[in-house]
């Protein structure tokens, strides 16, 4: 009895799976389709899909070498003026932490494009805030490498219509960007805009961070809950090839 006891625990210790998990470089469609990189996740994030009359968005990885991981997304979205889809990687490490506490955001994000006929969409990083580690957004924090034709939220526009920002001239990781302020109802938005595309970007994301807190926009006690980039799409057909990503938090 006592033997066979041993023999069968044996048996099952024999029998475990080596716990390797292999990257999931399948193409996902799914709404909400999640697929699990560590230490980042793919989020198709099709959050306004019902906007569309008709389309697509699709996303899967294609490599992961330590903190670099190189993905492509392609949306054909049909329809309706409002964004479909946020398709990104999120970190999903090293997040929850306070502004203040943050040391460096070491970042890098090579990508290209390939799109046909009018798109409307931005490449951006999406950082999120809140009052607690985990808690509801607050504050939205965009970083944009690349404007099509798409716009940022803003409390101010012109006459004809375009965003009016709230800073233009500032200089944070080797580029000049225009910031701009609003709420889109459910958090506030502040949005970095580039003076040109950035196809390569290679800085530090906490400057930017630093920026809002030292200038009284945030305050240093909010958290720093999300950290995404990726491609908000309203309209058109376009592929997004990252060659390579990577974001560490350090705190
Ligand atoms: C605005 O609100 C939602 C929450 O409903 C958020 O997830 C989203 O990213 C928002 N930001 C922009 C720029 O629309």
């Amino acid at each position: 009895m006592r033997f066979s006891v041993v023999l069968s625990l044996v048996g099952a210790a024999l029998a475990t799976p080596v716990l390797e998990k292999r990257l999931d470089t399948s193409t996902h469609c799914g709404q909400w389709d999640t697929v699990t990189a560590s230490p980042y996740s793919l989020l198709l994030d099709q959050w306004g899909l019902s906007d569309a009359t008709s389309g697509s968005d699709c996303a899967s990885i294609t490599s992961l070498s330590g903190t670099t991981i190189a993905w492509t997304t392609t949306f054909d979205w049909v329809g309706g003026t409002s964004v479909k889809s946020f398709t990104d990687i999120e970190l999903t490490s090293g997040v929850n932490v306070p502004l203040s506490s943050i040391t460096s955001a070491p970042s890098t994000w090579k990508w290209s494009i390939s799109s046909s006929g009018t798109v409307v969409a931005d490449v951006a990083y999406d950082l999120f805030t809140s009052a607690t580690s985990g808690g509801s957004n607050a504050y939205e924090i965009m970083i944009w490498l690349a404007n099509y034709n798409s716009g940022p939220i803003s409390y101010t526009y012109s006459s004809s219509g375009s965003a009016v920002a709230i800073k233009t001239g500032v200089s944070l990781a080797g580029y000049t960007w225009s910031l701009y302020y609003g709420s889109n109802g459910s958090n506030y938005v502040y949005s970095f805009l580039p003076s040109s595309t950035i196809t390569s970007f290679s800085g530090d994301v906490n400057l930017f961070l630093k920026y809002l807190t030292s200038n009284g926009y945030i305050s240093s006690s909010q958290y720093l809950t999300t950290a995404q980039a990726g491609v908000e799409a309203t309209s058109g057909s376009a592929t997004i090839t990252t060659s390579a990503y990577s974001l560490v938090i350090n705190s």
